[in-house]
């Protein structure tokens, strides 16, 4: 089996587009070990628990700084023996020591077709309010490796989403989760795991 830990802040739409496809046999080899949430009281750590999958959470604020909770979430990720880890609406910035562990082996799903509107800052509904504010005509989503750039590393896949008259940021958002998000993480782990 192809070990997956998979890091998580908020509401874990995308650990849920993981796990349907885990259990749909798309990604047929895969498991996922061990959801940890940087902050308690997540949706994504319900979501886990329903699926039997062991739900962690590590809040963030309970470590002095970036490099001690880097430290405690490589142990935890080392004792689970984990082949990849996925940073699934993870908002919370690794250490250096940590990316270059786990080196090609940490991805993220960033949503927006990078290098467009992506970088420090660029989360929750900014790249789509900047999208809209250039107005581009297209968005989408990215899968990267992650490096020691925010959203800097190399890209595995991406997938494009009309902007459409009208849309909003919140209508924007909720359109490149379901129509590239969502599905290009799935395929990008089924690439890595070659499942
Ligand atoms: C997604 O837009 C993802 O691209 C970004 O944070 C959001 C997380 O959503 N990194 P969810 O928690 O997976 O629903």
């Amino acid at each position: 089996m192809f070990r997956i830990g998979v890091l998580v802040s908020g509401g874990g739409t995308n650990l849920q587009a993981i796990i349907d496809r885990i259990e749909d046999g798309y990604l047929g080899n895969c498991e996922i070990t061990s959801v940890v949430s940087s902050k308690e009281g997540v949706f994504a750590l319900e979501r886990a628990k329903k699926h039997g999958i062991k739900a962690v959470c590590m809040p963030r604020k309970a470590y002095a700084d970036t490099n001690e909770y880097s430290v405690a979430l490589a142990n935890h990720f080392e004792t689970e023996k984990v082949d990849l880890i996925v940073l699934a609406g993870f908002l919370t910035v690794l250490s250096e020591e940590f990316i270059k562990k786990f080196e090609n082996k940490i991805i993220n799903v960033h949503p927006s077709l990078i290098p467009s509107f992506c970088g420090k800052g660029f989360y929750g509904l900014v790249p789509h309010q900047e999208a809209l504010k250039y107005g581009v005509k297209v968005t989408g989503a990215t899968v990267h490796f992650v490096n020691g750039e925010v959203d800097g590393g190399k890209i595995i896949l991406q997938k494009a989403v009309y902007v459409q008259e009208g849309d909003t940021p919140e209508v924007l958002q909720a359109r490149v989760m379901k129509e590239a998000e969502h599905i290009i993480l799935p395929e990008a782990i089924k690439i890595l795991s070659k499942s």
